[in-house]
């Protein structure tokens, strides 16, 4: 058992963190239907293949799960796209998360997280993600994209409605079931569709210098996007812009609880930031898993997938895989180099990762200024995100 189990509450789902795990690097599940790929190697192989590896899911999902295309439709999902589309659509936006561009926003970061710090302490009392790790990231790619971010309770309805359910991954669910969790979806999804088609409209008569609008002024291949991609792309953008850092604001801190002697040495180095949030995407992964499509028959580790088959690839595991990482159940920034997967791989390779990375360094060096020692509330139960496909603390009370 991991330290990180014997001292919190961890949900079995997150299996990962209960320690190592035995069993082949590829393993088909009959009763899901499903390829589990944990092993480094092998999702290395995955992703760097899109043509045999493809992102797009709903291919290979029976046609009675999927909901109708007038209910529902995935055009613009920039991580369900396959080359060569994928790449024309990234271009749209990455200009707009370069180096420079990310760290003109370092001074913003900065103050919203002192005054975010100052307004808890006002209120007497400090519960990490409420109070900073889930209204930091929020803010900041409100501010990005151009939608007020004063409605962020909406975001966080939405986010929770989405992603804070407890379903099982699986293919082979019955369709009632299917029906159910996607009704369960449909709700928040068509209130954030309808929420971002109108900033979306009014930026068109109206553009600004913020990413809603460059995505509505984009032209691919000399035409505009159509208004149902522009608002898909900016649903990404919202939810993968915070729900994510969220959780690496409030894994490291608890990483940094769990492990005292490395909140010791990072106090008595700030240089090692950058380090210690590099080690917190490898040992508590974000974003669990990937979900890719066989297009061919091919062999992975000691299997031979068939064509049309859908692979889990569990960058959770894959971070912990001992044949890629010594002593993967130990939390240990001073690994390196540290090539995890926590932002993906390839050609998917997470656009906001330098946002993610500066809002996780500023937090971390605030927090550590502010606080003499970063401690969780004995008093008061730490709470994980009871989802297989994330990694985070919904709750983490610390000691003012
Ligand atoms: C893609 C993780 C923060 C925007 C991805 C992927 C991962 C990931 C694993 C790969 C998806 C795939 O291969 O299918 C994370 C983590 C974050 C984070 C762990 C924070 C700690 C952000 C932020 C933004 C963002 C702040 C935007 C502001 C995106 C976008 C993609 C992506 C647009 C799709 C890229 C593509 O398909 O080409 N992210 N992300 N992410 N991420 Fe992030």
């Amino acid at each position: 058992m991991s330290d990180i189990v014997e001292r919190y509450d961890v949900p079995k789902q997150l299996f990962w963190l209960h320690g190592p795990r035995s069993g082949p690097a590829v393993e088909y599940e009959a009763r899901t239907g499903l390829w589990n790929v944990y092993g480094y190697p092998e999702l290395i192989e995955i992703l760097g293949d899109p043509a045999t590896f493809s992102s797009d899911t709903m291919r290979v999902t029976p046609k009675e799960l999927l909901p109708s295309e007038d209910e529902f439709s995935l055009q613009g999902f920039i991580t369900q796209i396959d080359p060569p589309e994928h790449g024309r659509l990234r271009k749209l936006v990455s200009s707009a998360f370069t180096r420079k561009v990310v760290a003109d926003l370092e001074p913003r970061i900065a103050e919203l997280t002192h005054e975010l710090l100052d307004a808890a302490r006002e209120r007497g009392r400090f519960e990490l993600v409420t109070d900073l790790a889930y209204p930091l990231p929020v803010i900041v790619i409100a501010e990005l994209l151009g939608v007020p971010s004063s409605d962020r309770a909406l975001f966080k309805e939405w986010a929770d409605g989405l992603f804070e359910r407890d379903a099982e991954i699986s293919l082979k669910q019955s369709v009632e079931q299917s029906k159910a969790e996607f009704e369960a979806t449909m709700k928040p999804w068509n209130e954030m569709s309808a929420y971002l088609a109108a900033h979306a409209a009014e930026r068109r008569r109206h553009p600004r210098a913020d990413l809603l609008s460059r995505l509505v002024e984009a032209k691919v291949d000399g035409e505009r996007l159509p208004d149902d991609q522009v608002v898909n792309f900016a649903i990404l953008l919202l939810l993968a812009g915070h729900i994510t850092t969220t959780m690496l604001l409030g894994n490291t801190v608890l990483c940094l609880d769990a492990f005292p002697e490395q909140q010791d040495k990072v106090r008595a180095d700030r240089s090692s930031i950058p380090a210690v949030i590099e080690e917190s995407l490898r040992f508590m992964t974000p974003f669990a898993l990937l979900g890719r499509s066989t297009t061919r028959e091919t062999r992975l580790g000691d299997a031979t997938i068939p064509a049309d088959q859908m692979l889990v690839a569990w960058l959770s595991t894959a971070n912990r895989d001992p044949r890629q990482f010594a002593d993967p159940d130990l939390f240990d920034p001073g690994r390196d180099p540290n090539p995890h997967l926590g932002f993906g791989r390839g050609i998917h390779f997470c656009l906001g990762a330098p946002l993610a990375r500066l809002e996780g360094r500023i937090a971390l060096d605030i927090l550590l200024d502010r606080f003499a020692t970063l401690r969780t509330d004995p008093e008061e139960a730490v709470q994980f995100i009871p989802s297989p496909s994330l990694t985070g603390v919904r709750r983490l009370p610390l000691i003012q």
